[in-house]
């Protein structure tokens, strides 16, 4: 147990910054067991803040060796250390130059947080409170300095030296060699970077629109350089979108980006300089999936937007995380629905959000797009601050459209640049460029819950008069039991009888509108009043997925119909979703009063539908095949039943894979890749297409294939899908093929990543016993985030099957993984405490033993803030 109970941060309570820094010299000599941080920093007292509050500086484990002020020794007397590892300096003047020297040790930093060591090699992570591990500075996104870093290192070892901005001057003899960096820029301390290491540059250019010319640069170890091509190409195409789409230009004459493999997060957007994790920037045909391929592209533009929505424009504090976080994951979102398929992009986005945030806004993590207090703030990287913060700039957009919302992007900008701002300043913005007012979406930040909403509707025949009413309510949260409504765009349209769309002609209306159009739902209950209406319709509604709400009861007869009629692609995956997976329910209750399971003979109608209309677009089409997944069933059940769950989707998989047998066996057969290896939408599309019937195909009993498959495969995506196939089956195929897939991959981190996660979401009864088996693996590494997650996390949250056994054993596995990372690396044990916080969604006896280990976590001594909050909130 912790002996303290750590502070909550509030998010009432931000009060500007006592001191400001104007500028900073960083000078370092590196060395991997005792490095030196020099730190010059121009300070002055901030005119908005009491002119008497303390200077105190941030630090975090750093030994101080001395302190100076403008020159002058600071004796003992006026340094005053925090418990919290922070220096607050007694007296001090109303401006001056405060120099400190603190020495710390990289290689023995495995929080990853801060300056530390991989591979032999100096990486930086300081987003959000990193880079207190590195100099004592007030490290807080609101002060934003000019920064000039120097680094002294070893020629040999390091040969190359990176850090924000362009490189000004470099010099040394001898075995050490120096560079200075200058940032143009000012910034906050959280996107300092620095890389230094020996490294090797795969390179190109880039000419902005107004003839900047840009240098671009990925920093990789050597032998890697072959597989950056694709990152490389994503980065050029985000940086022309970005100028087309939002006249957004590069300010720098030099981006880099440095791929490093032990990374907590996908990648960082430090200015200049983007440091991320390999997975993001390695790929080639054999060792990268379609995923990976297209997971890359997503990342690399997402860093490359953050430079002006992020850097340029940065968050007053942490609570603002989604001013950024929210609006880059809507530009990225953007930017890949115009590299390829709007419609299957759309899907993807809502299948993630479902499978991770509504569960988490349903859970004992819920909080707001803006949090209204932390205990860490690492635990607010979220899906809750990410994807329904994306879902919420996107609801602006459609409020207001796509030309008010870009006038609003540059006044945005224009208004706020080089400073560090709140999410009002943003919807202020999008308010004033519409003309449109934007307060009450105000609650969309600031409550906590995902919406619900509910359609009635009534046809008058004689008046010719269809009338639509909406409801809207949102569930009670911790610390928010009454929530207020919300607008909520709901896109819609009519279909008639024979499936056509109809024309729209509200009582307001002069004029009928053909096509989709937005409603408005503002109050908890509103009606709309359709004239003209010929014969009783079908109504579409929230197409595109307008609004990051939970749309109830909608009749299993209209599902049917809008999955076959609707004009909206994403209705039309949605309603056959939802079709399915409200016959899945109805079979989970079946199975537990220990019913036979039957079948619904409309599912298989509408799988061979979809292989009948595949040829149009394959990639929708892999996406319609695909039943709803096991967590978006279980997040449907007041208590969950996971076994149930899961038999009853193998049981249907069967059984679709039984009754569809021939047309699943000649669509995949036609779809065999005879061509050379391409990566293109309808390549990718096919692909998935066609693992999609060789998953049903093995579930009906043929593994023959998906052995041919894995032993003929010439790409990572056919012979992954294969390989999945054959794990969570019996027999001497699965043996065989991990083996051979080991031998030929073993020198290969990201894919041998593949190979630990594909054993842990095997779905079989001795899956607890194998994930065990494997952390003592010799390749298993559990200080590398990627490796911990790949076996940890894919069976926590990925095998929920076996996670859920009733021995509680998985469970003990989970809380054995926590208490055995917490010392390690804090911030990535906190993120693998979530599973076991789903508790309440349990049964009683299976939350009783996810109670217990919950308990077993907190219990241990001395555990990281962050694994505290996770695990003390999970079990409130
Ligand atoms: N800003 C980064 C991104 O989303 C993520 C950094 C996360 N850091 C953290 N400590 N949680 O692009
Ligand atoms: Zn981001």
């Amino acid at each position: 147990m912790r002996t303290d109970t750590p502070v909550t941060i509030h998010r009432q309570d931000y009060a500007p910054p006592a001191f400001l820094v104007d500028r900073v010299g960083l000078e370092f000599r590196l060395d991997p067991a005792a490095t030196e941080v020099r730190a010059r920093l121009a300070l002055r007292r901030n005119p908005a803040a009491a002119a008497d509050a303390p200077l105190r500086l941030d630090g975090d484990g750093l030994a101080l060796q001395e302190a100076r002020m403008d020159g002058t020794v600071l004796p003992p007397e006026r340094l005053v250390f925090g418990a919290d590892g922070s220096l607050t300096i007694a007296d001090p003047p109303a401006s001056g130059l405060l120099e400190t020297l603190v020495r710390i040790a990289p290689e023995a930093n495995t929080s990853l947080m801060g300056l530390y060591t991989s591979g032999g090699n100096f990486y930086t992570q300081c987003e959000a409170e990193g880079f207190r591990r590195i100099t004592f500075f007030p490290d807080r996104p609101d002060v934003m300095s000019r920064y000039t870093v120097t680094i002294h290192a070893d020629r040999l070892r390091c040969p190359v030296l990176l850090s924000n901005g362009n490189l000004v001057e470099q010099g040394g003899e001898g075995a050490t060699h120096w560079v200075r960096w200058e940032d143009p820029h000012p910034k906050p301390s959280y996107l300092f970077a620095l890389v230094a290491g020996d490294l090797v540059s795969v390179s190109d250019r880039f000419t902005t629109r107004s003839g900047r010319e840009v240098a671009l640069h990925i920093w990789v170890r050597r032998g890697d350089e072959s597989r950056c091509g694709h990152a490389m190409d994503s980065l050029k195409r985000s940086m022309a979108w970005d100028e087309e789409v939002f006249g957004l230009e590069y300010d720098l004459d030099v981006f880099n980006i440095a791929a490093v493999s032990d990374f907590n997060m996908g990648a960082m957007e430090n200015k200049g300089l983007n440091v991320f994790n390999t997975k993001y920037v390695l790929a080639s045909p054999e060792s990268a999936t379609d995923g990976d391929w297209q997971g890359i592209e997503t990342v690399v533009a997402h860093e490359y937007f953050h430079n002006w929505t992020g850097n340029r424009v940065t968050c007053r504090d942490w609570f603002q995380l989604s001013l950024k976080e929210g609006l880059t994951v809507f530009r990225d979102q953007e930017f890949s629905a115009d590299m390829g398929s709007r419609a299957v992009k759309r899907i993807r986005d809502v299948r993630g959000l479902r499978a991770a945030q509504f569960p988490e806004d349903a859970g004992p993590m819920a909080h707001p797009v803006r949090p209204d207090s932390y205990i860490e703030i690492d635990n607010f990287y979220t899906p809750t601050v990410y994807q329904k913060g994306a879902e919420v700039v996107r609801l602006i957009h459609t409020r207001i459209g796509a030309a008010a919302f870009r006038r609003g992007m540059d006044l945005y900008i224009a208004r706020n640049d080089n400073q560090a701002v709140t999410i009002e300043d943003f919807v202020r913005a999008m308010q004033d460029a519409s003309g449109i007012d934007l307060s009450s979406f105000m609650g969309w930040y600031d409550q906590a819950g995902t919406p619900e909403i509910a359609a009635e509707d009534r046809y008058d025949p004689a008046a010719r008069r269809y009338t639509l009413t909406l409801r809207q309510q949102t569930p009670p949260t911790r610390g928010q039991a009454d929530k207020r409504p919300v607008p909520i765009p709901v896109a819609m349209g009519l279909l008639g009888p024979d499936g056509r769309e109809q024309p729209t002609r509200l009582a307001s209306e002069n004029a009928a509108q053909s096509g989709t159009r937005t409603l408005l739902l503002e109050a908890a209950e509103q009606s709309f009043v359709f004239e003209d209406v010929p014969a009783p319709p079908v109504p579409s509604l929230l197409r595109g997925f307008s609004a990051p709400v939970r749309l109830r009861g909608v009749p299993r007869d209209r599902l049917r119909f809008l999955a076959v009629h609707d004009t909206d692609p994403f209705v039309r995956w949605e309603s056959g979703q939802q079709y399915a997976a409200s016959v899945m329910l109805e079979m989970v209750a079946a199975q537990q009063r220990g019913e036979a399971l039957g079948f619904d003979a409309a599912l298989a109608e509408a799988v061979a539908n979809t292989l009948a209309a595949a040829d149009a677009d394959p990639a929708f089409a892999a996406e319609a095949l695909v039943l709803p997944g096991e967590g978006f069933l279980a997040d449907q059940m007041e208590i969950a039943d996971p076994v149930a769950i899961h038999l009853v989707r193998r049981h249907l998989r069967a059984e679709i894979g039984r009754r569809c047998g021939p047309a699943l066996r000649a669509t995949y057969d036609a779809l065999a890749d005879h061509g050379p290896y391409r990566i293109d939408g309808a390549s990718i599309g096919r692909r998935a297409l066609r693992n999609a019937c060789l998953a049903y195909l093995t579930a009906a009993g043929d593994t023959a294939l998906a052995k041919a498959q894995f032993d003929a495969a010439t790409n990572m995506t056919d012979s992954l899908a294969a390989l999945a196939l054959l794990a969570d089956g019996d027999g001497p195929a699965r043996e065989a093929a991990l083996a051979s897939f080991h031998a030929r991959w073993r020198g290969d981190d990201l894919v041998l990543d593949k190979w630990f996660a594909i054993q842990a979401m095997a779905a079989r009864p001795d899956a607890i016993a194998q994930v065990r088996a494997l952390q003592a693996h010799p390749d298993f590494d559990l200080k590398n985030p990627n490796r911990a997650r790949s076996l940890i996390a894919s069976f926590a949250a990925g095998n929920p099957s076996q996670f859920h056994d009733l021995s509680g054993e998985g469970y003990r596995f989970l809380a054995d993984a926590v208490i055995a990372l917490d010392p390690v690396n804090g911030s990535i044990a906190a993120r693998l405490v979530g599973p076991l916080g789903q508790w309440r969604r349990q049964s009683a006896a299976r939350g009783a033993l996810m109670r217990r280990e919950l308990q077993r976590v907190l219990d241990t001594p001395d555990l990281s803030k962050g694994t505290f909050e996770k695990a003390s909130k999970a079990l409130l």
